[in-house]
C-alpha cells in the first residue's frame, strides 16, 4: 500500500527538532521591544505564547549587535537585560506547548545614524546607497550611503553571531535561523549588485558566499546543524536590494554548501516579499531537489495553496506571515476551514497590545461547515 502524502497538519522532524504541525510562523518585526534596552517584556511573551500552536515560531528579527539594528524598538540578542526578556518568551511559549527558533539578524545598510551607536553611519559591504525612505525615533528619513566595512572588521560581525546564538541557546530558544534574506547584511554580501568589494569578501560566488558561510559554521559550532536553518531570497526586490547577476548560480551553490553542512532547513521567500511570486531567476523545485534538509516555503501561501503544496512535496511546511498576526490560532482554523481575520496593517509596526495581543482565537466550540 502507497503511504498517505504528507498533510499541512502532520507533525514533522526538523532537524533535531519535533513539530506538532506544518504550519510555521514567520518572523515578523513587530517594533514593541522595551525602549532603550531594545529587550523583550512580558508583552512579546503573551503574543508569542498567543501563537505557541504553530509547529514551529520562527521570532522577529533579532538584531546581534547594536549596529545591526535598522529600525526603532526592534529587539537585540546580545546583552543580558535581553537574554532576561527572551527567556520569558521562550518559557512562555514552552508552557503553551510550542518550539520557537531565534531569528539572527544584522540589517548592513538598512539603517540610519539615528539607530547607530553614537550616531555612526550604517556599514555595508560597499558604499551604496539602498535608496527609500526608513523610520527612526525621530520620524521619515532617507536612506544614507554606509561605510565599507574593512576586511579586518569582519570577524568581529561573526563573533556577535556566534555570541548571539549563545546567548539564544541560555535564554531557551530551541534553535536559531541565520536571516540571510530580504536584502539585509548578509544578502548584500551575497549580491554582486551590492557587494563591489575587491578582498575575500567580494567578486567570486565563493567569495561572495563567505561571510554567509563563515556566520553558518560559528552559529553551527554552538548549536550543532540541526537545530539552526536559514532564512533565503534569491530574487526578492526587498529594501532595495538589486537583483544578482545569476541568482540560479549564486543561491544554487549556497544551497549545495548548506546541504554539505546538514543544516536543519531552508526558509525560501519564493518571489517578492509580500508581493508578486512569480519571478523569474531562480529554480526552487531544484533547491528543494538539491537541499537534505527541510524545505520550509513562504510567501502569500493562503491555505490550498498550503496545503497542496506539502501533499504534493514541493514544500515539507509553510511559514505564514501576516495570516499569524491577526489570527494567533492559524493551525487550527486553517484545519477547520475557518474564517481568518484580516489584520490592520496600521499597528504593525506601532507601540502596546492595540494589534498586537488583541486578535481573539477562535470559539472553542466552533465547527466546520
Ligand atoms: C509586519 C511584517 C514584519 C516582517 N518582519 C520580518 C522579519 O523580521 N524577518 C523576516 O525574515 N521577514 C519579515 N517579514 C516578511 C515575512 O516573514 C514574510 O516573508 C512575508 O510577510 C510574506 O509572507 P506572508 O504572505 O505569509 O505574510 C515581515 C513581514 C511583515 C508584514
Amino acid at each position: 500500500m502507497k503511504p498517505a502524502d504528507p498533510s499541512l497538519f502532520d507533525p514533522i522532524t526538523i532537524g533535531a527538532v519535533q513539530c506538532a504541525n506544518r504550519v510555521m510562523m514567520a518572523p515578523l518585526t513587530r517594533c514593541r521591544a522595551l525602549a532603550g534596552s531594545d529587550a523583550p517584556h512580558g508583552l512579546n511573551a503573551l503574543y508569542y505564547a498567543q501563537r505557541a500552536s504553530a509547529g514551529l515560531i520562527i521570532s522577529e528579527a533579532t538584531q546581534v549587535m547594536p549596529e545591526g539594528k535598522g529600525y526603532p524598538n526592534t529587539p537585540g540578542i546580545y546583552s543580558p537585560e535581553q537574554e532576561v526578556g527572551w527567556k520569558l518568551v521562550t518559557e512562555a511559549v514552552h508552557a503553551a506547548g510550542g518550539k520557537i527558533f531565534a531569528q539572527l539578524w544584522h540589517v548592513g545598510a538598512i539603517s540610519h545614524p539615528d539607530l547607530q551607536p553614537d550616531n555612526r553611519l550604517p556599514v555595508a559591504p560597499s558604499a551604496i546607497n539602498p535608496g527609500g525612505n526608513l523610520y527612526t525615533q525621530h520620524g521619515k528619513r532617507e536612506r544614507v550611503t554606509p561605510r565599507a566595512l574593512e576586511t579586518h572588521e569582519i570577524p568581529a560581525i561573526v563573533a556577535a553571531y556566534q555570541h548571539a546564538a549563545a546567548l539564544a541557546k541560555r535564554a531557551g530558544f530551541d534553535g536559531v535561523e541565520v536571516h540571510s534574506a530580504n536584502g539585509y547584511l548578509l544578502e548584500q554580501f551575497i549580491r554582486d549588485s551590492s557587494n563591489h568589494r575587491t578582498d575575500q569578501y567580494g567578486g567570486s560566488i565563493a567569495n561572495r558566499l563567505r561571510l554567509t558561510l563563515e556566520v553558518v559554521d560559528a552559529v553551527i559550532s554552538v548549536w550543532g546543524a540541526d537545530r539552526v536553518g536559514i532564512r533565503l531570497s534569491p530574487v526578492s526586490p526587498a529594501n532595495g536590494c538589486k537583483p544578482d547577476s545569476n541568482p540560479q548560480a549564486t543561491y544554487g551553490t549556497l544551497v549545495q554548501e548548506l546541504s554539505a553542512r546538514r543544516l536543519a532547513y531552508l526558509h525560501f521567500i519564493e518571489g517578492a516579499t509580500g508581493g508578486e511570486r512569480n519571478l523569474a531567476g531562480f529554480d526552487f523545485a531544484q533547491a528543494r531537489r538539491n537541499f537534505g534538509g527541510v524545505y520550509i516555503a513562504n510567501n502569500k501561501y493562503t491555505r490550498e495553496m498550503a496545503i497542496a503544496a506539502v501533499s504534493n512535496g514541493s514544500a515539507d511546511a509553510i511559514a505564514f506571515g501576516v495570516p499569524f498576526i491577526s489570527n494567533p490560532d492559524l493551525p487550527r482554523r486553517l484545519r477547520l476551514n475557518a474564517p481568518l481575520t484580516l489584520a490592520n496593517s496600521k499597528t504593525f509596526y506601532t507601540a502596546g497590545p492595540e494589534g498586537y495581543t488583541d486578535y481573539p482565537a477562535l470559539e472553542a466550540d466552533f465547527v466546520e461547515v
